[in-house]
């Protein structure tokens, strides 16, 4: 029922945005219409996932179930907890580009997001099909994510993207991990979890080669606090 109101009032948003136009034709949006996406953006994200994917999902040829119910409840417990960083990732994403000050940041943050709904809708199927849901926490990582994505953006592009480069790096290290949790035999998960290892990577090495800084020591272990906090609660919640 709310997934439904929600993406009534998602369509809505999108119907009402103002359209303006620059000299060269390209879309001008005012802070109201950047809000209405955003919160049109938000609630696909945490109630629509699969209406958001440009690829279909590595996992789809990736061998037939034969999990036992134990291993199947500890691999959906796994995959939640990517699905609930897919939400985060979406929100940083979100919240950066609301606040980048240059253009071409703004652009490369937006593509990046949109390669990030591919792996948020990757995991909200395997979830499924693993005959779960995703985390009842998803609003919280989704605005928490959404400050301090928008946070990194206010600090400027050179933080901005070093927060990008570290967080990725994070998420990789995290997938790696993922890759020794999971049983042997879920080749579906492990396909997905592989593809988004490979995209992370790809977008880290990017924001560094845009110019992203070095993050200090201090922030980079308050970033895998959070993490942890969010990895632990999601495999159950
Ligand atoms: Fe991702
Ligand atoms: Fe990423």
């Amino acid at each position: 029922m709310f997934d439904h109101v929600s993406l009534a009032f998602s369509e809505l948003c999108v119907s009402h945005l103002s359209a303006g136009y620059n000299a060269d034709m390209t879309r001008r949006y005012s802070l109201a219409d950047r809000f209405l996406m955003d919160l049109s953006q938000g609630l696909k994200t945490l109630h629509g996932g699969e209406q958001l994917k440009h690829r279909e999902s590595p996992g789809q040829d990736a061998g037939n179930d034969t999990l036992s119910p134990r291993e199947r409840r500890h691999a959906a417990g796994l995959m939640r907890v990517n699905h609930a960083g897919e939400v985060a990732a979406q929100a940083l994403y979100q919240g950066q580009a609301a606040t980048a000050r240059l253009p071409e940041v703004r652009e490369a943050m937006e593509e990046a997001a949109r390669e990030e709904e591919d792996h948020l809708a990757w995991c909200e199927e395997r979830l499924a099909e693993l005959g779960e849901k995703p985390s009842r926490l998803g609003p919280f990582w989704y605005v928490g994510s959404f400050a301090i994505g928008a946070a990194a953006g206010l600090a400027g592009d050179k933080w901005s993207l070093g927060f990008v480069a570290e967080t990725e790096k994070q998420v990789c290290d995290h997938l790696e991990g993922h890759l020794k949790k999971l049983p042997e035999q879920d080749q579906r998960s492990r396909a997905i979890v592989e593809q988004m290892k490979a995209d992370e990577a790809h977008h880290g090495e990017t924001a560094r080669q845009a110019g992203g800084a070095n993050l200090p020591r201090p922030i980079r272990d308050v970033m895998k606090l959070a993490s942890r906090v969010m990895t632990r609660t999601a495999y159950w919640f």
